[in-house]
């Protein structure tokens, strides 16, 4: 068993891999199929008996979720990977390169990146897509360029927060950099995937996204939230453009963590107001608390299902007992809306399981 600080490590470890290759390695030095598999079932077993949870049973919750985690990850990573060694593509790190010819270079300390097209113009940042290649892979990336230098502060603080909160539902921070310009810029890992306008846009989902796959973006939400609580960051800006689903692997990322708190203090309070998505309280200027999330995140999936935002309406193809799940956290009373999203995630597995049946994979088609 791993000490607490050797599982954070571990996971972190994880949350870094790309390829099932950079969790097992080579795994056989002359790229014999059995060979390699033999020694990818030996390391698995080694790093199950390192973080399942059954051996971190009586630590605190956030022990018992980063072994949780991990254990998802590793079991990804082989199933991954018995995949790619069976089709021999095991070995060769996938290139994500970006198709198109890009529009203009930039040069970091540590890298150059080739910029693609501008994917977002947010309030705060241009999203530009680029790539980098390293080691002979190239990877694809998010560059996030704060618009106005006044705003660097808030750009710096998404950084701050990237760096020592590191979850497998985060955006990865892969670097920092100034331009000549004097703006703050993140290079991001890009996500694969869509944000939640984009997913309702699709004309497919114009009466909602059906609640079976809303539940398990959901789901990933109240894990994340919960993980973030238990560092002491509050999102303070959930709203459905940062939230970013990944239907290959049915993850899903909470994103644009400018606006979020890390260990509030007695005077702060939240700085962001959503309309139809921030928690009454936050006109009153009280304290951020995970309460208010927990609001903004009922809202926001209230939103995929095809429901009024504005009067937390839901849809009559929810099932009740969900829509009822739903209500309680769009309380307008913070001290009586549930605070502790992880209690939130448990009821929600069990109410998955006995609304749709036994948990399975079902693709979600855009
Ligand atoms: N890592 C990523 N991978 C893929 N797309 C991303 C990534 N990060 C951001 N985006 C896209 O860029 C958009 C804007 O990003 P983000 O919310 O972080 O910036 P922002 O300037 O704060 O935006 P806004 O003001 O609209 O909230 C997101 O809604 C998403 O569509
Ligand atoms: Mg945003």
């Amino acid at each position: 068993m791993l000490s607490v600080n050797e599982l954070e490590r571990f996971y972190e470890r994880l949350v870094d891999c790309q390829h099932p290759i950079d969790l097992f390695g080579p795994l056989s030095e002359d790229k014999d199929k059995d060979e390699a598999k033999d020694a990818l079932r030996k390391l698995r077993k080694e790093f199950l008996q390192m973080c399942h949870p059954d051996r971190y049973q009586n630590e605190e919750a956030r022990v018992v979720h980063i072994s949780t985690e991990s254990t998802s990850l590793v079991n990804k990573f082989y199933v991954d990977a018995l995949t790619s060694i069976t089709t021999g593509v095991y070995w060769d790190r996938k290139s994500f390169r970006t198709t198109g010819t890009p529009r203009t270079t930039i040069k970091t300390a540590t890298r150059e990146y080739d910029i693609y097209s501008k994917i977002a113009t947010g309030s705060l940042a241009d999203v530009f897509l680029a790539d980098y290649t390293e080691d002979g892979s190239t990877e694809r990336v998010v560059i996030k360029v704060v618009s106005d230098t006044d705003d660097n502060d808030l750009i710096r603080n998404e950084q701050q927060i990237l760096r020592s909160v590191r979850h497998k539902s985060m955006p990865t921070l892969v670097e920092s950099f100034t331009t000549t310009e004097g703006k703050d810029a993140s290079v991001l890992r890009y996500i694969d995937g869509y944000d939640l306008y984009a997913l309702r846009e699709n004309p497919m989902y114009k009466d909602g996204v059906p609640a079976e796959h809303m539940c398990w973006i959901f789901e990933r939400q109240l894990s994340v939230l919960g993980f973030a609580h238990s560092n002491l960051v509050i999102h303070e800006n959930i709203e459905p453009g940062n939230i970013i689903a990944r239907p290959s692997d049915h993850n899903a990322f909470l994103t644009d963590f400018t606006f979020s708190v890390s260990n509030p203090k007695d005077g702060d309070y939240i700085k962001c107001v959503t309309p139809g998505y921030s928690a009454p309280e936050v006109a009153k200027k009280v304290q951020p608390l995970p309460t208010a999330d927990i609001y903004a995140l009922g809202k926001c999936m209230i939103y995929l299902v095809g429901g009024n935002v504005d009067t937390g309406a839901i849809p009559a193809h929810v099932d009740h007992r969900i829509a009822q799940f739903l209500e309680r956290l769009i309380d307008p009373d913070y001290k009586t809306r549930p605070r502790d999203a992880w209690e939130l995630h448990e009821e929600l597995v069990d109410l998955r399981t006995e609304v749709f049946g036994k948990e399975r994979f079902k693709a979600l088609h855009i």
